[in-house]
């Protein structure tokens, strides 16, 4: 992504010299040649169409150049790429707590493997924060009580500089942090020396059990909820007639605030789980519900990366 980021500033950047040269060249020309001069008038020129449609058209045609540029780049930084490797990422006053969804957790620092697709799953528990890594290209506000996102594909080997672009509060300039691209190689010997403690999927299962969610949302169609296997990712028919895709913050919202979509057939009977569970708790909830969609059925459990299958 870096490289079309730079054309196009480099493209803005050369346009506006060229530009501001321009123009002020012609003001020096002009105040020379028109100064005032004994014997000289000034000639008074009404109008001329050619020239105003010249001045318009062509301004018009390179702004619409560099929107339409622009806005490929934004769709493009905005679209993750299917098969992405999920990161999620709680901000707080002020540090950075990253968790894999093999398991393994971080602070202030970012492992992945070179050459994959990794997007990030981001809150916050207080304030607005912002993701910022300079060498990707990506500038993403981190916002309590939801969740936004981000991706990038890092191509080269090497430790890159993490920051918070959004003022937080006293130690805002301090809330910074690295990502460190690994070869895959080395990076499947980082995550196997992390925690024991199984993958977030896992423990969003033990927490599902713990809470008592798995008493209402069985496995089979006798639950007083939805049975959630196979609902993430996909549309979800709602009571009041809307239909809605099943996302992060869709499982978010259906855990904190049970009411605000209640699936066609249930009745608003879940209590709010709001206070109840961290956000990283809540990831693990929403790590799991993802796992109930993903092939292999039997195997509930996120698998490793590299165990997805590739074409
Ligand atoms: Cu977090 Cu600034």
């Amino acid at each position: 992504m870096a490289g079309n980021v730079d054309a196009l500033y480099v493209f803005l950047v050369v346009l506006s010299t060229l530009m501001s040269m321009a123009i002020f060249t012609m003001i020096v020309v002009f105040a020379v040649r028109f100064r005032r001069r004994r014997g000289v008038e000034a000639e008074q020129i009404e109008g001329s169409t050619p020239l105003e449609v010249t001045w318009s058209v062509v301004p018009l045609g390179i702004f619409m150049a560099i929107f339409l540029w622009g806005a490929a780049i934004y769709f493009q930084e905005r679209t993750p790429p299917q098969g992405a490797t999920d990161v999620y990422v709680v901000a707080k006053q002020w540090m950075w707590k990253l968790q894999h969804q093999e398991g393994a957790r971080e602070i202030n620092e970012l492992h992945i493997p070179v050459g994959e697709n990794v997007r990030m799953i981001m809150t916050s528990q207080d304030v607005i924060h912002s993701f910022y890594v300079p060498a990707f290209r990506i500038k993403q506000d981190v916002l309590p009580g939801r969740y936004t996102t981000a991706w990038f594909h890092a191509t080269k080997p090497g430790t890159y500089h993490l920051f918070c672009a959004e003022y937080c509060g006293t130690q805002h300039s301090g809330m910074i942090g690295q990502v460190v691209v690994m070869e895959p190689a080395q990076y499947q010997a980082w995550l196997s020396g992390g925690s024991a403690s199984g993958s977030l999927a896992e423990t969003g299962q033990a927490l599902f059990q713990q809470l008592g969610c798995s008493t209402c949302h069985r496995s089979d169609t006798q639950g007083r909820g939805p049975n959630l296997a196979g609902v993430f990712g996909k549309p979800v028919q709602l009571d009041d007639g809307r239909t809605v895709m099943a996302d992060e913050n869709y499982v978010r919202e259906s855990i904190l605030s049970p009411a605000a979509k209640i699936v066609v057939g249930f009745k608003p009977i879940m209590p709010t789980f709001q206070g109840m569970v961290s956000e990283e708790q809540l990831n693990a909830l929403v790590a799991y519900v993802k796992s109930l969609s993903q092939p292999p059925a039997g195997a509930a459990a996120a698998k490793p990366a590299g165990a997805q299958p590739q074409k």
